[in-house]
């Protein structure tokens, strides 16, 4: 008998054998034992083949790893704390002074930030190309470019882009594309099967998703994906991971375990709901345009039809709309307040919908030719009935006018 203490500290435990249960078991760990010093010695953390310290990897994070890999297609994931992260994962790694990266004008904002932040601080340059122009990001690959960023659709204004053809040319010019897929989400299309078929098939080189929307589900769990096909560009970003001390927690990798096997029920719900709100949206006349893939109308709508298969890929849970130029922003503002069912926050995916203004203005150094003049608005359909939600986009309407 020791002290009660080591007692507490050394408790027998037998795992249960012959247990199978749904969901995987919640391995929390940063120390790992090793069972003697030569094992220690002769662990391999990169390859997977053990388990070494938790930052590298625990049974809880290697399965979620090898579903994002199924979800997407691609053959090696790493985690990070966010979709963020996983963007800023991937210039770490890549990038170094002197460097270009090329990035689509209507990109999630943050990746512009820091590509004017801490990369230019870091002397690496960058240039925003026309997402909807393949011939302007042909034109602005140059002998530095070492990374082209792509974008289905643009974040806030929801442009499609003719992706294979972008990626023809960044594979033309010798350059790696990486892909953020947070909106197709691994469903609308496959980011390393763009042109079923084709040899060789026409792939990204790195796929981020920001695992925040619609694998975690829930709006309440921050975490990114960076997923590759190629083992030796892999290893780059997973040294790069390592060396900066990324990881994710169990309880957080547990989260997205349990959403992910609904993944597919809630994006079509999503799906559902907001094309029959974007559709219903494009008849008020409050808005002089309404941003969304599957309206014919909408910019980009051709290369969604083409990639997405006909529609019936998906078109993730997004919307904006664009309030005529009469309306004063103080007035669109209101509209975004007197919502009920809408929340004004950030993100997407999650259960709850959600309204936010923005300033187009602010964020593009011109005004896109495609987009009219207005006041525009983004929309996150949750999993909300329909009805209900167009009836408090009615309501809202109506006070405004
Ligand atoms: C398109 C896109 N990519 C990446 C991110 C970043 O994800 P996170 O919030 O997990 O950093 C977001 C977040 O809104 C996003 O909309």
């Amino acid at each position: 008998m020791s002290d009660l203490s080591t007692d507490l500290i050394h408790h027998s435990y037998v795992p249960p054998s012959g247990f199978a249960a749904p969901q995987p078991g919640v391995f929390k760990a940063s120390t790992v034992f090793f069972p003697n010093v030569a094992a220690m010695r002769e662990f391999e953390w990169k390859d997977k083949t053990a388990y070494t310290y938790g930052l590298h990897g625990t049974p809880t994070t290697y399965t979620l790893e090898e579903r994002l890999c199924t979800l997407e297609g691609g053959a090696q994931c790493l985690l990070v704390p966010s979709g963020l992260a996983a963007i800023a994962t991937v210039a770490l790694a890549l990038l170094q002074s002197g460097d270009e990266v090329l990035i689509p004008d209507n990109a999630y904002g943050p990746s512009k930030a820091l590509a004017e932040g801490e990369l230019a601080r870091w002397g690496i340059r960058h240039q925003f190309y026309d997402a909807l122009q393949p011939q302007d990001l042909a034109a602005k690959i140059g002998p530095k470019t070492r990374l082209v960023w792509l974008e289905a659709a643009g974040s806030v204004t929801l442009e499609f882009p003719d992706l294979p053809a972008q990626v023809h040319i960044c594979k033309a010019a010798g350059v790696l594309c990486a892909l953020d897929n947070t909106w197709g989400a691994g469903l609308a299309f496959k980011p390393f099967d763009l042109q079923p078929g084709a040899s060789p098939s026409l792939a990204v080189d790195i796929s981020v998703h920001a695992l925040t929307k619609y694998p975690s589900g829930g709006g309440d769990v921050l975490m990114g994906s960076v997923i590759t096909v190629d083992a030796g560009l892999h290893m780059k970003l997973k040294l790069c991971h390592m060396r900066l001390g990324l990881g994710v927690g169990a309880n957080d990798a547990e989260a997205v375990l349990r959403a992910l096997p609904s993944l597919l029920l809630r994006y079509a719900a999503h799906d559902d709901v907001t094309r029959q709100l974007a559709q219903w949206s494009a008849k008020q006349p409050e808005f002089v345009q309404v941003l969304h893939p599957a309206l014919p109308s909408s910019p980009g709508h051709v290369h969604w039809r083409a990639l997405c298969k006909n529609g019936s890929g998906g078109a993730a849970g997004l919307f904006s709309v664009l309030f005529r130029a009469d309306f004063s922003q103080a007035r669109v503002d209101s509209f975004c307040d007197s919502l009920k069912l809408f929340r004004l926050g950030y993100s997407w995916g999650g259960p709850i919908s959600l309204v936010m203004p923005y300033e187009l203005a602010t964020m593009r150094k011109v005004w896109p030719t495609h987009l009219q003049k207005g006041t525009l608005v983004r929309f996150s359909i949750g999993l909300e009935a329909g009805g209900d939600l167009q009836a408090d986009l009615e309501q809202a309407l109506h006070r405004l006018r």
